[in-house]
């Protein structure tokens, strides 16, 4: 007789420990003892540990890649430097160098941009809070400014009164994008016609010229399809503000938010395979705009792109102070660099790598930093043999985010250097010290 088997569902198991099962081996950890030829042990003896350190190759690497991606396919393309992603002076300065313009989202940015001798008219002035007088000073200094909300449309028509003549001004829009949830904060909305109504509201009061749409619709995106619709939105946007108008569309902003080769908490493939190329992204947006306008009419397409330019050049060295076992058998590492120097620790899984050799025997041990609180994880985590006290671990990437949202908690800051292309290191922001930290405070008498 035929007896039918019972179903039994398929699984996804996930494999542990550090040992060879029917599966195959587990992965080794990678030994990260150099980082662009530099000895890590030498360069925490001389600049202290934790220590930030930055590559100059890769950021030009980077830089290249997007720009070249680009450039194959459209005439007309200008990255401008996302300065909250990492307002470093020097990080700054060398994509300035490279050819970036500056994208701000407040005065502190704007100041910052300014005192590198970025030119005004370089420089794109976001956000959904500007002061009047900052709004001011940018205007009349000819800087991009993409107007936010209503409030900004009225000052800024007053600012043209006050000027006593018109003044430029690109509109920040948002707009559906089927599954994807779209920032919708920024900016004004297409589908609802708010955005054509702030439109319509600047360009009557006959003060206020339009330039361009700017649109920055999230962040870490892994679907370059996103930039399909967003781009074919803004061009059918834009072909309405012409038509209606007869607002000649200078600049289309596609904003930032190309995901950089980080890994998500809770994603499963390597970010080799997840994560787009600037090609993909490139090949979404170009070829739209192509052939959506004249070849003379083609606009000016700006991207503020952001972490995936800056995440891979930055690491994280730190040493380990101590090791435990927790209650429930797992081995706990205690680092000198938590969720203060780290905020990304909070969203992404980071790889992290001995910076010697200890042999490859793994285990699965959570890696804590030094703050006495209970947040402070680093990873929750991650494979790694037996380290000793006093070894170092290389974080990566770091670039993007963290030395801008750091924060001076229960710790000073460490030093941040940079590898230069030519093999010199520089320290480009020195350690902080007690007296740094306390100099615009007073005691009552
Ligand atoms: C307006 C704007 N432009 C650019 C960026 C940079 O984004 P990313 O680092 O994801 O490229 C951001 C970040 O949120 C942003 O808000």
């Amino acid at each position: 007789m035929f007896i039918k088997k019972q179903y039994e569902k398929p699984f996804i198991k996930r494999q542990q420990g550090g040992i060879t099962n029917k599966f195959g081996r587990t992965t080794q950890s990678k030994i990260k003892d150099h980082i662009d030829g530099k000895n890590v042990s030498d360069l925490v003896k001389q600049y202290g540990s934790p220590l930030f350190v930055y590559s100059e190759s890769t950021i030009t690497k980077k830089y290249n890649e997007l720009t070249h991606a680009f450039a194959l396919r459209y005439p007309k393309f200008q990255p401008a430097w996302s300065y909250k992603t990492n307002y470093l002076s020097a990080i700054c300065q060398k994509f300035h160098k490279l050819g970036s313009w500056a994208e701000v989202v407040s005065e502190m940015e704007y100041g910052m941009a300014l005192k590198l001798g970025v030119n005004p008219q370089k420089i794109i002035f976001n956000g959904p809070f500007k002061p009047y007088d900052a709004l001011k000073e940018a205007i009349s200094k000819g800087s991009m400014v993409n107007i936010d909300s209503m409030d900004e449309v009225y000052d800024v028509e007053k600012i043209a009164a006050e000027l006593g003549r018109t003044v430029n001004v690109d509109i920040r829009v948002n707009m559906a994008l089927g599954n994807y949830m779209a920032w919708d904060r920024f900016g004004f909305n297409i589908e609802s016609g708010v955005a054509m109504q702030a439109a319509r509201r600047l360009l009557v009061g006959g003060k206020v010229n339009i330039r361009g749409l700017h649109c920055h619709v999230g962040t870490f995106i892994l679907d370059p399809d996103i930039y399909r619709k967003q781009t074919e939105q803004l061009i059918s946007f834009g072909k309405q503000l012409s038509s209606e108008f007869g607002v000649k569309i200078e600049y289309i902003d596609i904003g930032g938010g190309f995901a950089s080769r980080n890994r998500l908490k809770n994603t499963y493939l390597a970010t080799d395979d997840m994560t787009p190329s600037f090609n993909s992204f490139a090949e979404a947006v170009c070829d739209q705009l192509l052939a959506a306008f004249k070849p003379n009419e083609l606009p000016l397409l700006i991207a503020e792109t952001g972490r995936a330019l800056i995440d891979e050049a930055g690491s994280l060295v730190a040493t380990v102070g101590a090791s435990k076992r927790l209650n429930n058998g797992t081995r706990a590492i205690i680092l000198d660099a938590g969720v203060n120097l780290l905020f990304t620790a909070f969203w992404y899984d980071h790889e992290i790598s001995p910076a010697v050799d200890r042999g490859f025997a793994l285990e699965d041990q959570v890696i804590y930093g030094p703050l006495c609180m209970q947040i402070d994880v680093v990873h929750p985590m991650v494979k790694l043999p037996n380290m000793e006290r006093g070894d170092h671990l290389v974080i990566h990437p770091v670039g993007a985010y963290n030395n801008t949202q750091w924060m001076q908690f229960i710790h000073l800051r460490p030093n941040v250097v940079m590898i230069g292309e030519n093999g010199a290191v520089t320290v480009i922001r020195e350690k902080e010290n007690i007296d740094y930290l306390q100099r615009l405070e007073h005691l009552p008498e």
